[in-house]
């Protein structure tokens, strides 16, 4: 069995590369990312291992089916990149649902607590020998009302969080989990309550843009924004406005919308084009990490165990735990119900 790796790094390898050469498989490793131009060097491959930002639209997709790529494996949690309307009933697509939520949402709070801690700031200045605390105030998380979207694994645990911080949870979720002991709102009312608002839904047309110019003008001034999830979730240009109108107070992004092209590479050196993702970064209220919410040694190390698993149990004909298709979501259209797979 060949399988093809898109958008590899390093640590990638490091963690699959145990993997090669058991139950028949050989692996082969790229560090370009899966689009119309790099498709080809699937041909001959029997699954393609693909990443957040490797684009399987349906001409990609039809170049797969055609060279007899019969498994998408992606080793990340969202599967927006995968046109699955396009792959249904020609090519299966697994996923990691979970591998660490631990590691996610502890990075939500550490972009937070670095925020308004303005750590950030003060690491460079000691650096410098610079010990004057002058603009270094924070504000207390104790007390403050944090609205969580999306309390699914990294919500629940950014929940817990922030209630170990002594912080007032309200949340919107369009599933609301039952007796979870979670206050539920509608987004408008999570606007205008929360000091603190942090992003954990998948992006899906509904919830593209749900932070626009509109929803920035309900919410509180101050309020500090932490997106982990996706980051189309967030208009940036209404960020930015809402940036320089003073009424966010902070920002936290460890995803951006037009991150593709740019985030898990070295771009130091390059002239930025993307105007403004520069403008953001400039901002001393707002936070950049480039999508690194998952890397952790225990996040690798389950992503690689868990796709080599659905590989395995893909090619030995067992039922696939871990398929998505373009029916999930909608319990009572789902395919699965009494089946193996999603077609
Ligand atoms: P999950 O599937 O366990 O939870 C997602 C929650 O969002 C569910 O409770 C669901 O009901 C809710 N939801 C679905 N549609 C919604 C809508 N229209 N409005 C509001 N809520 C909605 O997913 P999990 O594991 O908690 O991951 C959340 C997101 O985090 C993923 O979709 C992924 O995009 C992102 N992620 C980011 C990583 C990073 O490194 N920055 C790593 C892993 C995941």
């Amino acid at each position: 069995m060949k399988i093809a790796f898109f958008d590899t790094k390093e640590y990638d390898k490091k963690a699959f590369e145990k993997y090669e050469g058991k139950n028949g498989f050989t692996f082969k490793f790229y560090e370009t990312k899966l689009n119309a131009d790099t498709v080809g060097l699937a041909e001959g491959a029997d699954a393609v291992c693909v990443f957040v930002n490797d684009d399987v639209n349906a001409a990609v997709a039809e170049r797969l089916y055609s060279y007899g790529v019969r498994l998408i494996a992606l080793r990340c949690a969202g599967f927006n990149n995968i046109d699955l309307e396009a792959v249904f009933g020609r090519i299966h697509v697994v996923r990691v649902p979970a591998y660490s939520p631990y590691a996610v949402a502890e990075h939500a709070m550490a972009l937070l607590l670095c925020s308004v801690r303005r750590l950030h700031k003060a690491y460079i200045r000691t650096k410098d020998f610079n010990f004057s605390l002058n603009g270094l105030t924070g504000f207390d998380l104790h007390g403050k009302t944090v609205g969580v979207v999306g309390t699914g694994r990294i919500g629940r645990v950014f929940i817990d969080i922030c209630r170990g911080f002594g912080m007032r949870v309200i949340a919107y979720d369009k599933f609301p989990a039952k007796d979870a002991g979670i206050e539920y709102v509608s987004p408008e009312e999570l606007f205008r309550r929360s000091d603190i608002i942090s992003l954990h839904c998948p992006l899906t047309e509904e919830t593209r843009h749900f932070v626009n110019a509109e929803s920035i003008r309900q919410m509180k001034k101050g309020v500090v924004l932490i997106n982990t999830s996706r980051g189309a979730l967030i208009d940036s240009e209404a960020l930015l406005e809402g940036i320089k109108a003073r009424k966010i107070g902070a920002a936290c992004l460890d995803v951006y919308e037009e991150e593709s092209d740019l985030f898990f590479e070295d771009r130091s050196g390059h002239i930025l084009d993307d105007d403004t993702l520069a403008r953001l970064i400039s901002m001393p209220n707002v936070l950049v990490t480039s999508h690194q919410a998952f890397l952790t040694g225990e996040a690798l190390e389950n992503i690689a165990e868990t796709t080599v698993k659905n590989i395995t149990d893909f090619f030995a004909g067992q039922p696939l735990e871990n398929e998505v298709c373009y029916h999930c979501g909608s319990m009572t259209e789902c395919r699965r119900n009494g089946r193996k797979k999603c077609f």
